[in-house]
């Protein structure tokens, strides 16, 4: 006996009128109009059924904080990250639970169940640390956080100085925290953020852990920390294990520099997460016109083969007033950024919010195959590039095969010309 059973399902991949059967929060079959006895069972009415929204790239400890303790004039990422220190004396492990665990309730009614989120390790009190390890452990039946030491003012530049700020990332990592951060465009000097990738992916190496850098994030072509970040990859056999995070300066070198440089990122099997929303919102602003969308180069690192995945980065904080933790409103802005308007780069935009962070964050049972955790999505869409377009409801989020969240389809009544009708987004 299934303990679930969904049929007429539409997956990710084109297939239609598939059934998959779960036992044991995992699922046991996947296979065209499955009959058999189930505890439960789900008519998908041809809805797209999708593995969980991934998000790789966030800020958690930061977020719905926007207006404290006062909102962003100028827009830019240099005001954020000061904004960002006037708050954190103010922070109470409290706050920044209750505001986590918001966030993941909203999360889970997006079907986005597994997070990795940068977190703040400049404060020698590590109160958002402690805070995101206690919010980790108590969503872990139904969202998968992943946890990156950030130095977000930087590891060597910090107030702290650079023996207190490393002696901090130590510590958080001792304390549980999984990913290796930096910031290294952010340091006082190149040499500076060279000197961070360096020590960075060295802790990393030592420790057997995955790295996660903000790298880049600036429109100033120089700004070629990813290099670094590719050649230590490549130095301390890191491969694939390695992900450089915005990389919007990429936007702005030049071409024949790019180049060189993909071929390099592709032999260290370096992994990509733009932020589109962000990158839009915050790149570009010191341009007059023609005024730059500051994203990195997206289909040419997928031509060359590297993994992309498109991040949400900020939901209402000192970077971004708006978002709500729907991944697909992350690809629609990030397909429109990148043009990547034909059918397939459409799917590779669902992909890039899907399977692509679930492989970069390295999820174990990840996907819609027999022996994967039975974690899903049923989308009011009848296939990607549908559920992109609408930013479509999600009918039911299953997590380890129970239905852990679920809203009613979107039906709009209309009253014209004295006739009532209904409109139901789905031709
Ligand atoms: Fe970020």
């Amino acid at each position: 006996m299934l303990d679930l059973l969904i049929h007429n399902a539409t997956l990710p991949d084109g297939r239609t009128n598939m059934s998959v059967a779960v036992r044991d929060g995992t699922i046991v079959d996947v296979a065209q109009g499955l009959h058999a006895p189930a505890g439960h069972t789900i008519d998908a009415q041809g809805h797209l059924l999708s593995p969980p929204f991934v998000d790789a790239h966030f800020h958690m400890d930061a977020t719905q904080s926007y207006g404290l303790p006062r909102v962003n004039q100028s827009g830019t990422l240099l005001e954020g990250i000061a904004l960002w220190g006037e708050l954190k004396p103010l922070l109470t492990q409290e706050a920044l639970v209750e505001r986590a665990l918001t966030y993941c309730d909203w999360a889970v009614a997006k079907g986005l169940l597994a997070i990795r989120t940068h977190v703040d390790v400049c404060d020698p009190r590590l109160l958002a640390v402690e805070a995101l390890l206690e919010v980790k452990k108590r969503v872990a039946p139904y969202l998968d956080l992943q946890l990156v030491a950030f130095p977000q003012d930087g590891v060597l530049r910090g107030p702290h100085g650079p023996q207190q700020h490393l002696d901090n990332l130590a510590r958080a990592l001792d304390m549980g925290v999984d990913v290796v951060g930096g910031i290294p465009h952010f340091e006082r000097t190149m040499a500076d953020g060279t000197l961070s990738v360096k020590l960075l992916c060295e802790m990393a190496a030592q420790r057997g852990l995955m790295v996660d850098m903000h790298c880049d994030e600036s429109d100033d072509p120089l700004s070629r920390h990813v290099e670094t970040l590719a050649f230590e990859t490549q130095r301390l056999g890191l491969h694939g294990r390695v992900t450089g995070s915005h990389l919007t300066s990429m936007h702005s070198m030049d071409n024949y520099y790019v180049s060189k440089l993909i071929a390099l990122m592709a032999e260290a099997q370096l992994n990509v997460v733009a932020n589109p929303l962000i990158n839009i919102t915050l790149q570009g602003r010191h341009d007059s016109y023609p005024r730059r969308r500051g994203m990195t180069r997206v289909p040419e690192l997928l031509a060359a083969g590297l993994p992309v995945a498109f991040g949400h980065d900020c939901v209402m904080d000192p970077w971004y007033a708006l978002g709500s933790g729907d991944m697909l409103e992350v690809a629609h802005m990030g397909l429109h950024v990148a043009q990547m308007t034909s059918q397939a780069a459409m799917r590779q935009c669902f992909a890039a919010v899907t399977t692509q962070p679930a492989r970069i964050l390295g999820l174990p049972g990840y996907g819609l195959e027999v022996g994967c955790h039975a974690d899903m999505v049923l989308l009011q869409a009848r296939d990607t590039i549908e559920a992109i377009r609408l930013r479509a409801t999600r009918l039911q989020v299953i997590r380890r095969g129970q239905v852990i969240a679920s809203s009613a389809p979107s039906i709009s009544q209309l009253q014209l010309d004295g006739r009532p009708h209904e409109v139901r987004w789905m031709p």
